[in-house]
């Protein structure tokens, strides 16, 4: 044997019992395995370039868990309760207009967890698979940058699990370190009365009284999801307004829509004064949007304000790694940031925090290590977050892609809208969800679409079509010309196409 072969021979044997030899240098060494980082170092060993993914979080039972917020207490965990909760909801309260008598329906909340557990952990092991598959090797541990070697120009990147320590050596680093929940000073969290996403897709009974700060996405998901089974829930939202991101018309309808709803209160223009949390309950004193003092009672609050970008640990003063203001890595529109061979994506950097979004980096990140290996040049096209949706899963849905109407005001920008309700629509009507409508807005002068805006049924899968259409720089023309099945919720997609220019048919 060569003293080569050894070397190999060694290697291999060293990753087949799962060590990691501290003189392989890697191509890429991926820090997070949200979903932001486990598809960038996939598509990385897909480009057949040797990928590490290092990434800490375990779960209650204090198991390693891949796939970071998204799957272990965010996207993933959230749907499975949304549709357990909206299924018992509507044998209990929609069921009987289609002639089904259910008697005696009872929600057992911790089998409907565990369906959620269950679903969660075939999906992380999933990801475990999918590394295996693609030979992406996976680190359990926080990676922290240590430093860049002068001459080699490979980075040092030290995973540390429970105290072991072990140092790692890439030429490139992809930071996908996710984000973790804003607390609100005046109510810590501690997961028994006072809830962040973790804790509140975790309960094991219906809470009577549920209080929710911050109107915003994780606000109105969870709220649903407890409202459904029974409880009384309260949202305060410190805006003027109700869901400001969101068309206005859309928010309009969303707040007409959820204000007919039983066991649900949404106070906007509040101010938190104080939370104090009692041996069974928590009391909440704010002011209302009339600067009335109001007190709320529940027994457990959720505190849904927002999330900030998560670089802790990650060694980002010892490097000088660039923050903004609020603590994001600043990147540039290739997901550069200020390191020499040093990305970061996802929630960690500037975007919305949606995991979709955190995989479109990772891919594009991966596609540009790739070409820098191949000595091409580095530039392609950038992620394009006029063409990212977002969907909020109340019931129902909230969906859109693109301008919305007050932005193309305020950029003075010229265009027609076309509307079609879901009321007129036999899919709809033969559901039983009737309730929202699609709004398509189009350059007053090229056609081209600008935004879709929807708030209905099933709008979660109807967005797809308007972000192609969009990515393909339709025309409400191009819309209007394709053949939608019928009966198909797509048809309201494609009347309010036709409704641009005036000429939707069922209406
Ligand atoms: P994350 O998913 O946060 O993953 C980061 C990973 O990095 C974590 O595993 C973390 O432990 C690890 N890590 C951090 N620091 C280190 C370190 N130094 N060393 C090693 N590992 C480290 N988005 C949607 O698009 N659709 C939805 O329906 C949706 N629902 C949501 C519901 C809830 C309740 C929440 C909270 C979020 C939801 N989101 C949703 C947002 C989505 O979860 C995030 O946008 C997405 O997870 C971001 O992906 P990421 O890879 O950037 O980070
Ligand atoms: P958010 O930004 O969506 O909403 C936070 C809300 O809290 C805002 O309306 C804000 O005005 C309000 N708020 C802030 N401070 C407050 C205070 N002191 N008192 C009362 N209200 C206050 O943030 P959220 O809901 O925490 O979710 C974080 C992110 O996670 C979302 O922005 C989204 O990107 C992602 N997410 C996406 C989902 C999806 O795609 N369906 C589902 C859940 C989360």
């Amino acid at each position: 044997m060569r003293s080569n072969d050894h070397f190999l021979f060694f290697s291999d044997f060293y990753q087949k019992v799962g060590l990691i030899m501290t003189s392989e240098i890697f191509d890429v060494a991926v820090i997070g395995a949200g979903p932001g980082g486990y598809v960038a170092a996939i598509r990385c060993a897909q480009l057949g370039l040797n990928t590490v993914c290092v990434d800490e979080w375990k779960n209650t039972r204090g198991k390693a868990s891949l796939g970071g917020t998204c799957l272990n207490v965010g996207c993933i965990p959230s749907k499975a309760l949304l549709e357990s909760s909206e299924n018992y909801f509507q044998i209990k309260h929609k069921f009987a207009t289609h002639g089904i008598a259910a008697e005696g329906v009872a929600v057992d909340v911790p089998v409907m967890v565990a369906r959620k557990d269950k679903i969660v952990t075939t999906f992380t092991a999933g990801i475990a698979s999918l590394f295996k598959k693609n030979k992406v090797k996976s680190l359990h541990g926080r990676g922290t940058l240590l430093q860049q070697d002068a001459s080699t120009k490979n980075w040092q990147i030290a995973v540390n699990d429970n105290g072991t320590t072990e140092t790692i050596h890439a030429k490139h680093v992809i930071i996908a370190t996710g984000s973790v929940p804003r607390s609100l000073p005046l109510a810590p969290f501690d997961n028994e009365r006072i809830l962040d996403n973790a804790g509140a897709l975790a309960l094991n009974t219906v809470p009577e009284r549920l209080g929710v700060i911050g109107a915003g996405v994780i606000g109105l998901e969870m709220g649903s999801v407890w409202r459904r089974l029974g409880a009384e829930v309260t949202i305060l939202e410190a805006m003027p307004g109700f869901l400001m991101a969101a068309d206005e018309q859309v928010a309009k309808e969303a707040k007409n829509v959820f204000a007919k709803e039983p066991g649900l209160r949404i106070h906007t223009g509040i101010s938190i004064k104080s939370v104090k949390t009692l041996a069974t309950s928590v009391v909440v004193q704010y002011s209302d949007a009339n600067n009335q003092e109001q007190v709320l009672e529940v027994d457990k609050l959720i505190v849904a304000i927002g999330r900030i970008p998560n670089t802790t640990g990650l060694g980002v003063s010892e490097n000088a790694l660039v923050l903004d203001e609020r603590g994001f890595v600043v990147v540039d529109e290739f997901c550069r940031t200020n390191l020499s061979q040093v990305y970061a994506v996802g929630d960690v950097v500037r975007g919305p925090m949606l995991a979709h979004k955190a995989s479109e980096e990772g891919v594009a990140v991966a596609e540009m290590i790739k070409r820098i290996e191949s000595g091409e040049p580095a530039e392609m096209d950038a992620v394009d977050f006029n063409t990212i949706p977002w969907v909020i899963y109340t019931a129902p849905e909230i969906a859109w892609v693109g301008k919305n109407e007050q932005e193309l005001k305020a950029a003075g920008i010229a265009y027609k809208s076309g509307q079609f309700p879901f009321i007129a629509n036999g899919r709809a009507r033969a559901i039983g969800e009737t309730s929202g409508f699609i709004k398509v807005l189009a350059d007053e002068k090229t056609d081209r679409v600008l935004g879709v805006h929807m708030i209905g049924p099933h709008v979660s899968e109807l967005i797809s079509e308007a972000v192609m259409a969009m990515k393909f720089s339709a025309s409400s023309e191009d819309i209007a010309c394709i053949v939608h099945a019928h009966p198909s919720l797509s048809e309201v997609f494609h009347e309010a196409a036709l409704g641009v220019d005036k000429r939707a048919l069922h209406i």
